[in-house]
């Protein structure tokens, strides 16, 4: 498999997907949004690969989609365009579990790529904001969404409204990042979360993932009721009695995935 505006990686359970456009501050063009699908449909499919990163470069995770391609669409090919916004909610729509590591810009669309993530975890030099205000334009692939929904209203107005950036010390008060490392060591520490991830029950962590995903799209008492349902199904996997069994036993469970 070959890309052109994306690298992707298979190292041990992990994959890596890495925005390979370092001229443009890796805009976001329809053509990588197409081979970031494209990959991510491999991910998926593939039983060796139980977690994934997505990153950038030290200078840009991505600042926003592609300017130059956008400037003379017109509102028919935005909105006709069933494939690309397929495309964009693609991280979303994935079951596997995804870690955005991000150093340097993450703008506009690459923000709400990042937070289509499960998490975030930045380099000391992140800078996230939703500029499309200052463009003529607004967000589209979730900012105004889950941004809100992350860092509340205030935050999410203050940044759509007037493009100001936030760095990686306030995504990380405001609740947008779950870690912030030194820029020397983002991508080992995704790394190292994602090895840990793919190491546990990968039937559990897909339920875990769907059980926090269910927080932000239901009433708290539906969100308990589902997430009280995902726990006792994961009663029925082997892997549960292994690990409760290992901890009694004083041993370090060895999962089967099922
Ligand atoms: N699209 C296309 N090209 C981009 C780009 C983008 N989003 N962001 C940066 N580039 C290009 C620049 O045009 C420049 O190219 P040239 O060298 O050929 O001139 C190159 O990347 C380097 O950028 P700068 O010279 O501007 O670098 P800088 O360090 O001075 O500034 C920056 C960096 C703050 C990220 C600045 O480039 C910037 O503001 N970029 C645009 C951010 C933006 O508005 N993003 C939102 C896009 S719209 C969107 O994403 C909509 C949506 O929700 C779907």
């Amino acid at each position: 498999m070959s890309f052109e505006h994306i690298l992707l990686e298979k190292k041990a359970a992990v994959g890596i997907i890495r925005f390979n456009r370092p001229k443009s501050m890796n805009a976001l063009c329809q053509p990588l949004f197409a081979e970031l699908s494209e990959a991510l449909d491999d991910l998926e499919s593939d039983d060796a690969i139980a977690a994934i990163i997505i990153t950038g470069n030290d200078k840009a995770f991505a600042a926003g989609a592609d300017i130059g391609e956008m400037v003379e669409a017109s509102y028919q090919q935005m909105l006709a365009d069933e494939g690309l916004n397929r495309q964009w909610d693609r991280i979303a729509n994935c079951r596997k579990p995804v870690i955005a590591a991000v150093a340097g810009y993450a703008l506009g669309g690459g923000c709400e790529l990042a937070m289509s993530c499960d998490f975030i975890i930045a380099a000391d030099n992140a800078k996230f904001g939703q500029p499309e205000i200052t463009i003529g334009t607004m967000p589209g692939i979730g900012g105004t969404q889950r941004l809100t929904r992350l860092v509340g209203k205030a935050r999410a107005m203050d940044m759509c409204l007037t493009g100001r950036m936030m760095d990686a010390q306030e995504a990380e008060r405001a609740g947008l990042v779950s870690r912030v490392v030194p820029l020397e060591s983002y991508f080992e520490e995704a790394f190292e979360a994602a090895s840990l991830i793919a190491g546990f029950s990968r039937p559990v962590v897909k339920l875990a993932k769907e059980a926090v995903n269910a927080a932000l799209e239901t009433t708290l008492t539906q969100g308990l009721k589902t997430e009280r349902r995902l726990f006792h199904s994961t009663f029925a996997f082997d892997d549960q009695k292994e690990g409760m069994k290992a901890f009694i036993e004083k041993r370090k469970p060895v999962f089967k995935h099922r």
